[in-house]
């Protein structure tokens, strides 16, 4: 990290944070002044009706006289056609805000269908970067794993099938105008997903400490963020209804995402796009939990200095270690804590081919280059082919 960059800074966080037990009955009340008809935003899976979730919400946005429509036709990677027609049901319905229920996947599709309320259509057009968005309509964002972050940022993420793509909107005029951090509403999260979502917000967090742009307060961010995921993932595997830990992993998956929100993520995340691009039905924290040990180790040489602070950060004994040695303490830690979640995975066992990997690697090339140009060691083409068939 250049020393010139690390005081360089701006943060103006539009989001109203609500974190706390029991919070998501407040959402009524922290409606009241964004409109009268909400589109609730969950993906068809189910959990958020068979939880109770939904019907939290619901309860609430009635005791204040708020109406509401539910759009669920959300899939766990989203697509341009299905924020396309959310914005249609919320046209027709008459919706004059956006609530997005559940993990990144909901509040990305919230995130975008208000965009295109407020900039008009088509979505794909702020998609592909043909117009810009000036204005969205107001988002209430409820995660309810604890990875994505994105109720504190001003990105969606969605996939463009037609050119096989997952990218990325960037605007300040999408960031939830509130948060609503509820941890009671993670513990229902089964482990694999606690640990592949915890798995999203740590690549959060590493990524924003070692890349180009990283600066003082998103160094502050993942700091605390990495300390309060690796303190409590693995308990929270083992014991998903403990709302301790559960607190502690929102509360590190949201200061991730106010990490990447100021300075982006890096080299992990520009090659878990193109394979859940490739593979919709790859969750991204997963596809991370696998790429992330090549990428480290990839990385390594280019911010020895930095990987050995993150082994400090993570309580690894590093006293009489070198720069090299603390450094690699750090990539052993990750690549033995995704085995002790029960991410022990390869590429292979999610049915990735081998013959798609050229393809994806194009794709990475072609679509997040700004992230691989943000990673401290920029890869060449044969380089990233080599951290994919690491992973595989
Ligand atoms: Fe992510």
């Amino acid at each position: 990290m250049g020393a010139s960059s690390v005081f360089s800074i701006r943060f103006n966080l539009p989001t109203k944070i609500v974190f706390e037990r029991g919070a998501i009955t407040k959402v009524g009340f922290e409606a009241e002044d964004l409109g009268k008809k909400a589109l609730i935003v969950i993906t068809r899976g189910g959990s958020m009706i068979k939880f109770g979730y939904l019907g939290n919400v619901r309860l609430s946005l009635e005791s204040r006289g708020i109406k509401y429509v539910v759009y669920n036709n959300v899939s766990s990677n989203p697509r341009v056609d299905e924020v396309e027609k959310g914005v249609e049901v919320a046209e027709k319905e008459k919706c004059d805000f956006v609530v997005g229920l559940g993990g990144g996947s909901a509040i990305d599709t919230a995130k975008a269908i208000a965009a295109t309320l407020g900039s008009g259509k088509p979505f794909i057009k702020y998609l592909r970067r043909e117009k810009e968005i000036s204005a969205a309509y107001p988002v209430i964002a409820i995660p309810t794993t604890h990875g994505t972050g994105s109720e504190v940022d001003k990105y969606a993420v969605v996939t463009d099938v037609e050119r096989k793509a997952k990218l990325t909107v960037i605007s300040r005029h999408i960031y939830p105008k509130v948060a609503i951090l509820d941890p009671e509403t993670t513990v229902t999260l089964p482990p694999q997903l606690t640990a592949a979502t915890a798995f999203d917000a740590l690549s959060h967090a590493f990524e924003a400490y070692i890349n180009r742009s990283t600066n003082r307060l998103a160094r502050v961010f993942a700091a605390e963020s990495m300390k309060n995921i690796v303190e409590n993932i693995e308990y929270a595997v083992k014991h998903g209804l403990n709302i301790a830990v559960r607190t502690r992993l929102l509360w590190a998956s949201m200061l991730a995402g106010l990490a990447i929100d100021l300075v982006r993520t890096a080299l992990c995340h520009a090659m878990e796009h193109p394979l859940s691009a490739f593979y919709p039905h790859v969750h991204h924290g997963l596809g991370l939990s696998i790429l992330m040990p090549a990428w480290i180790k990839f990385t390594l040489e280019s911010a020895k200095e930095d990987f050995a602070e993150i082994a400090k950060i993570l309580g690894l004994k590093t006293e009489g270690l070198t720069i090299d040695q603390a450094a690699k303490a750090a990539y052993d830690f990750v690549a033995d804590l995704r085995k002790k979640v029960g991410l022990n995975f390869k590429l292979r066992d999610l049915g990735v081919k081998a013959e798609d990997i050229d393809a994806m690697v194009e794709n990475a090339f072609t679509y997040m280059k700004a992230l691989i140009e943000n990673n401290p060691r920029v890869p060449t083409k044969e380089e990233l082919k080599k951290i994919y068939l690491e992973s595989y």
